[in-house]
């Protein structure tokens, strides 16, 4: 078994780490942290890891020899945290931002401040499991990608790696509420968004930025992505649904046969007529649905839970990559269905 540890564990991601990792089977939940929780029962915060998790939040994650790290924690507190933990020998997986826009400069822009981490943002490797696997797996330190980033950029990969996008992406995003973390605010205050949809951040969210950067290194020239998230009331899950334009005469079942390549072998893609949240729901897979509206429109859907592909479970992931696992381990179960 290998020593892992949380940083940011009580909050929904490190939660849900928790939870994925206390029923993986080559790994060992050694220690979780909470500055605000220190020396309370992490099962107290977390209910439902009563009977699989017996540990103390604890303020440091020093004393116990770690293989692995996970950071669950904001950005800003990540690229702080990291040199030291990174330096101690452990592999590091950081679930923030803070590592996952290449360029500093255009990190200040969307951020608001300064990186102050550069040697370790160059070695970083981004965590898009399913397009970067084998980087991954030569890493000691990924950047694990944001939920809106993975969802969209899944649905899309396959029409920008193979050159076939004719200007332009609309992205029209939902997401439950658990996307904002355990943080209360006035905008996921259950009065102001349970029984409501509601756009925020429109053409300013920083998940802009993210999936523009894989979009161009796919296609091999600036992608352009216009991006708008909603809150929807739900807790979890995230539905991404896309407009673009082919630079070609292409069937429907042309671009399947295409999908069903590109992701051949990657266990948690699945293709569908229409993805449906609610069946990945709690699992680590991601739905994908497409058709061909028209003269060469093309509607891309992509669903996923953005608390476990979005998040939690693709860091599992992309863990098992970097220790050489399959990448089902310890995240091989079907979402929940209603
Ligand atoms: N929620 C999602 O769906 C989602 C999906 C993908 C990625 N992410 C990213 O994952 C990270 C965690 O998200 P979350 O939703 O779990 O947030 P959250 O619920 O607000 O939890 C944040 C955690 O970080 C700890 N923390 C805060 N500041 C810290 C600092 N300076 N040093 C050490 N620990 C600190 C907090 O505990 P204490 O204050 O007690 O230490 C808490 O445990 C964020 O970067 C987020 O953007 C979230």
């Amino acid at each position: 078994m290998i020593k892992a540890a949380v940083v940011g564990g009580s909050g929904f991601i490190g939660g849900e780490l928790a939870r994925l990792l206390s029923r993986h089977p080559k790994i060992s939940l050694e220690a979780i942290t909470s500055r605000q929780l220190a020396g309370q029962k992490v099962a107290d915060t977390h209910p439902f890891l009563r009977g699989y998790i017996d540990l103390t939040f604890s303020e440091s994650i020093t004393g116990h020899g770690l293989d692995v790290v996970f950071l669950a924690t904001p950005h800003g507190a990540s690229m702080k945290l990291v040199p030291e933990i990174a330096s101690s020998g452990a592999k590091v997986i950081d679930l923030s931002g803070d590592y996952r826009l290449k360029d500093p400069q255009v990190y200040k822009e969307w951020y608001g401040h300064e990186h102050t981490d550069l040697e370790n943002l160059g070695r970083a490797v981004y965590g898009l499991n399913e397009l970067y696997w084998d980087e991954i797996a030569e890493a000691d330190f990924v950047s694990n990608p944001g939920c809106y980033p993975t969802c969209s950029t899944l649905g899309l990969a396959p029409l920008f790696a193979n050159g076939l996008v004719e200007g332009g992406v609309f992205i029209d995003a939902k997401s439950g509420t658990s996307g904002a973390g355990a943080e209360l605010t006035k905008a996921t205050h259950h009065p102001m968004c349970g029984a409501s949809v509601n756009p925020y951040k429109v053409g300013r969210h920083r998940h802009s930025p993210e999936i523009a950067q894989t979009l161009t290194l796919l296609q091999g020239h600036p992608a352009e992505v216009v991006f708008t998230p909603h809150l929807i009331p739900v807790v979890r899950g995230m539905l991404c649904t896309m407009y673009l334009k082919l630079n070609d005469d292409l069937t429907k079942q042309d671009l399947l046969e295409m999908y069903a390549e590109f992701f051949r072998r990657k266990r948690f893609v699945r293709m569908t007529e229409v993805p449906w949240m609610q069946a990945v729901i709690g699992s680590n897979h991601c739905e994908i649905g497409l058709d061909v509206v028209g003269n060469r429109n093309v509607v891309v859907m992509s669903a996923i839970d953005n608390l476990v592909k979005g998040g939690a479970g693709q860091a599992v992931q992309n863990c098992n990559a970097v220790f050489g696992w399959p990448e089902e381990t310890g995240l091989d179960f079907p979402g929940l269905g209603v």
